[in-house]
């Protein structure tokens, strides 16, 4: 496996991979656990070569942020990429991607409304941060299959929005997430969650539980859930909650009403360190009392009778 740090290396590594295979491009800040394993492994098993690109971004950092403690270990990284079946990995200076940096880059990738709600808020210029790297990434790869990961659900909606708006010839794959034995998601950041607080943050995944629980028996106020969750993330001391919320999957949005399957999404910090989490809930289809599922329609009639009726 190659490792590589130019740009121009980086380009003619997948011009010439592309001409006889098929290429799948793992994007990654690097500090690689399993969560990033298993996108190199479902990139390495949909295609015949696979790039992982390790590069923390400063862009997507914001001043009081943690840049310069994000975890590093580059030879880590190049050993995990290997054994997920990696054929490159792409590990460029911060020059080499931005080379008047820490200058101002006078361009920049920014995508409205997706980006302006929920961790965008807490966390401004974030995922312009990350439009404009990602973009770039892209720009560089060229035709790929890019495999990102559900855990960060509004950057992979945000990534969607940008490849199909600048027209990337970029295939763009979202993966599951994957949870450590106790149901904590993997992140790069949990190496640095003292003892108390690595078990004090299992609060996250248990508040997504209990928003599911009810959202799935049917709780249809999207306030209830969300103050549930919120009040078990409060109830945990060493937690300062960020949000907890419930959207819809496409638009990131809060219903009022929950009539559709809902993203169930939680931030909350540990001391300097900050979390995020989301779970799917499947909202139940009605039933109809006098027997049976209602019918599709059943749903067209009532909808075209609120119609006739304007
Ligand atoms: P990073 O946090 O290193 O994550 C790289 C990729 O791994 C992202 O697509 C992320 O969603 C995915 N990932 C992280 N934890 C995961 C888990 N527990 N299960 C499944 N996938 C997981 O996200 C970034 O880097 C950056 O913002 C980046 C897109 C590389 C731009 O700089």
């Amino acid at each position: 496996m190659r490792v590589i740090s130019t740009v121009s290396e980086f380009q003619s590594a997948l011009d010439h991979a592309r001409l006889s295979k098929t290429v799948g491009l793992v994007p990654t800040m690097g500090y690689l656990h399993e969560g990033h394993g298993s996108l190199i492994q479902r990139a390495n098993s949909e295609n015949d070569f696979v790039a992982v690109t390790v590069f923390v971004n400063p862009l997507q950092f914001g001043v009081n942020e943690d840049f310069s403690t994000y975890p590093r270990d580059l030879d880590r990284d190049v050993e995990l990429a290997k054994h997920s079946g990696a054929d490159i990995v792409f590990a460029p200076t911060i020059n080499e991607m931005y080379p008047n940096y820490p200058e101002a880059l006078p361009t920049k990738v920014s995508v409205s409304k997706l980006s302006e709600v929920l961790d965008g808020k807490s966390r401004p210029g974030h995922f312009d941060g990350v439009a404009t790297v990602v973009a770039k990434l892209f720009a560089m790869a060229g035709k790929v299959s890019a495999y990102f990961g559900e855990k960060d659900f509004q950057q992979l909606a945000i990534i969607r929005q940008l490849a199909s708006d600048l027209s990337f010839p970029v295939k763009v794959i979202g993966c599951k997430t994957i949870r450590e034995a106790d149901g904590l998601a993997a992140s790069s950041r949990n190496v640095r969650l003292t003892q108390d607080n690595r078990r004090a943050a299992l609060v996250l995944y248990k508040a997504l539980q209990l928003g599911k629980e009810l959202v799935e028996s049917g709780e249809n106020n999207s306030i209830t859930v969300t103050r549930a969750m919120e009040s078990l993330i409060k109830g945990e001391v060493r937690a300062e909650l960020d949000y907890a919320t419930c959207v819809d999957p496409k638009t990131l949005l809060v219903p009022d009403v929950i009539r559709n399957d809902v993203q169930l999404l939680v931030a909350a910090k540990f001391s300097d360190v900050r979390l995020i989490d989301n779970l799917k809930a499947n909202f139940p289809e009605p039933i109809n009392r006098a027997g049976g599922g209602v019918q599709n329609n059943d749903v067209v009639k009532a909808d075209s009778l609120r119609l006739e009726r304007g």
